[in-house]
């Protein structure tokens, strides 16, 4: 694993400037191995015969009972798993607040087998080889292969059981179990994974840890229609989420979940494409994002800022500043994520284009929200005055726009979101 210790210019912990270009980078390495031994199998030639009798017995007699034990409590333990009833868009409760279906007794310390068992088994398996009763229309991933690809260390799957892996059936736990829980199950699933290594040390591969981080740097296009954007800016969030910029008119590109990014050219001076690693869960179409009076307007942009465990980034519309602030979130279960925009200035006769890939086709109000589906992502949108495609921005205060990707519409319907029954 290569970890960035420091960083100039590339990389970025606090305020910093418009259109510095990426520079050296220092780093260290230090790669684990973990070679498994095999013992050896030559004690077996001594057996007697009545040895390989008695074997023969446990085996046959012996161990489908304690098999059948084993099952049979699995199931038991699965069973006590439905899933929390889902209130239409509450606010959502916290890891703090709430407490998890399993509550554990104050001096006990938490499973993360039990855990496992009650929340995770009927997709992933009792084992953990990814064979649930659960019916997916993709499979739960095996831990027992592991190949974590959202990565193996306890904080990127502690990412992924808190927020889930949007657009996939993986849901988020964090309104589900508190924090002791997730971590016990966390280092439960993370145990059933043989030890791996990561081979990756020919190029510098950049994690977010507990800061936030942002690096600036050309993007690769996104498809045979673009040329890559040579200025963009990438916001790695602590959540695991990874949200893409062009620098120019400080549109939003892509919205990724996983790693974070690599870069081939740390040597060179800066003019390759770094390259995003996490999954791309959001694309948020050609529409200009701002227009006025039905003509595109362009925000130019300010800087990036990072507070505490937050990365917001700054930019101006003729009249209005706009600080934007992206982060993983889950509509009941839903995982997804939320941009959330404040405005000071006056905004008044901005619109704000929704977010869809295809054209927004409007859903109508549920909770608080303003809600629009398009393609297969679902987008809630509130704080605005809604329109057929977009919605007005307020003259100031904020805008919490909430992406729900390839969210599942009874799943959907189910968390409040104003769907239709299909017709059957
Ligand atoms: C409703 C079914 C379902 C439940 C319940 C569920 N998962 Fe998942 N999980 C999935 C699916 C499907 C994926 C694979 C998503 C994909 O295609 O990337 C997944 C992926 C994951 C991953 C990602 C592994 C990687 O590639 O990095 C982790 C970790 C994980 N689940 C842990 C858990 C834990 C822990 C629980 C219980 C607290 C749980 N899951 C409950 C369906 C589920």
């Amino acid at each position: 694993m290569i970890r960035v210790v420091g960083a100039d210019g590339g990389i970025r912990h606090g305020h910093d400037d418009i259109g510095r270009g990426p520079t050296t980078i220092g780093g260290d390495r230090a790669v684990a191995g973990n070679p498994l031994s095999f013992s050896s199998m030559a004690h077996q030639s001594s057996m007697t015969v009545k040895s390989i009798l008695m074997n023969i017995v446990c085996v046959l007699i012996i161990a489908p009972i304690v098999a059948g034990l084993i099952v049979w409590g699995a199931w038991t333990m699965a069973d006590i798993n439905s899933p929390p009833g889902l209130a239409p868009d509450i606010p959502l409760p916290s890891a703090t607040t709430t407490s998890s279906i399993i509550r554990p007794a104050p001096h006990i310390p938490v499973s993360g087998r039990t855990v496992y068992m009650a929340n995770c088994a009927k997709c992933h398996g009792v084992t953990g080889d990814g064979n649930g009763t659960e019916q997916l229309d993709r499979p739960a991933r095996s831990f027992l292969a592991g190949g974590f690809s959202f990565g193996n260390t306890n904080q990127a799957i502690r990412r992924v059981v808190q927020h889930g892996i949007a657009g996939t059936p993986m849901p988020g736990f964090v309104g589900v179990l508190n924090r002791p829980s997730i971590d016990a199950v966390v280092a439960y699933v993370r145990k059933l994974s043989p030890p791996t290594i990561d081979a990756d040390t020919s190029a510098a591969t950049y994690y977010v840890d507990d800061r936030p981080v942002v690096i600036r740097g050309a993007l690769p296009a996104r498809g045979e229609w673009e040329d890559p954007q040579p200025r963009g800016i990438l916001i790695g969030g602590t959540d695991g989420l990874t949200v893409a910029y062009d620098s120019d008119d400080v549109r939003l590109r892509t919205v990724r979940q996983g790693a974070f990014v690599r870069r081939t050219d740390w040597e060179g001076r800066g003019g390759t494409e770094l390259e995003p690693l996490g999954q791309l869960i959001h694309f948020p179409g050609a529409a200009p994002p701002f227009t006025k009076n039905g003509r595109p307007i362009k925000a130019s942009l300010r800087g990036t800022a990072i507070t505490g465990t937050t990365a917001a980034i700054r930019y101006t519309l003729p009249g209005v500043e706009i600080e934007e602030t992206a982060a993983a979130a889950t509509h009941g279960t839903l995982p997804g994520y939320r941009r959330t925009l404040w405005l000071t200035g006056n905004a008044t006769g901005i619109e704000l284009a929704v977010p869809l890939s295809s054209t927004p086709e409007p859903l109508g109000r549920g909770g608080q929200y303003d809600w629009w589906i398009g393609g297969q992502d679902i987008v809630g949108i509130r704080g605005g005055q809604p329109g057929a495609a977009s919605v007005h921005l307020p003259t100031d205060g904020t805008i919490d726009i909430l992406v729900l990707p390839g969210a599942d519409p009874a799943a959907a319907r189910q968390a409040g979101v104003p769907l239709l029954e299909e017709a059957s």
